[in-house]
């Protein structure tokens, strides 16, 4: 009885050892997590009347640092909250990485402002105290609305940009 608990447990300890070996040897899996806006203010940066934009694209993409060939081009559509998620299963750790914006499903929200429609992202293992985790979180992107909201005013305000009279 303890003979056969004592092999069942060097049976298990010997499947642990190998698969972790096995997860080793395999390629890194990465989920880039990312949220898009819309600028409803047209400020550039988010604010409380900023709106998630659903089935607008984002794309990854990866380059090698010294030749600029691109390595990795991948889109990811954003759900009902803003949300996109794009998969990566090869290794970019030597390389540039960045999601920018692809499009909007916005016709009153399509304009790519110069500074927020480009988020750097490293794809290298960040493993804290052992633990890795494997999502990749870029910044938020957005694009900007044609006309900004009437409340807009009071939010730049409440941000100490303008005047309140
Ligand atoms: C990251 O993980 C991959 C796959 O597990 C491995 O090949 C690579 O050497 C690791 N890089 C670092 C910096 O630990
Ligand atoms: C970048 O490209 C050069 C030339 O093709 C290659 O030698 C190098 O290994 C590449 N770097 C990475 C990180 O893939």
């Amino acid at each position: 009885m303890a003979k056969a608990s004592l092999i069942m447990i060097a049976i298990a300890v010997l499947v642990t050892c190998l698969s972790s070996l096995a997860s080793a040897a395999e390629p890194p899996h990465y989920t880039v997590q990312g949220q898009v806006y819309c600028d409803t203010c047209r400020v550039g940066f988010q604010t409380r009347l900023s709106e998630a934009i659903e089935g607008a694209v984002a794309r990854l993409t990866c380059r090698n640092r010294t030749t600029g060939e691109v390595t990795l081009s991948e889109p990811g559509q954003t759900d009902e909250s803003g949300y996109y998620n794009i998969h990566v299963d090869s290794n970019h750790e030597e390389e540039i990485c960045e999601v920018t914006l692809d499009s909007s499903e916005r016709e009153d929200c399509n304009e790519v402002l110069p500074d927020w429609y480009k988020a750097r992202i490293l794809l290298a293992n960040n493993s804290i105290s052992g633990v890795t985790d494997n999502y990749r979180y870029p910044n938020t992107l957005g694009f900007m609305i044609k006309k900004a909201l009437p409340g807009c005013a009071q939010v730049l305000a409440e941000l100490g940009f303008l005047p309140l009279n």
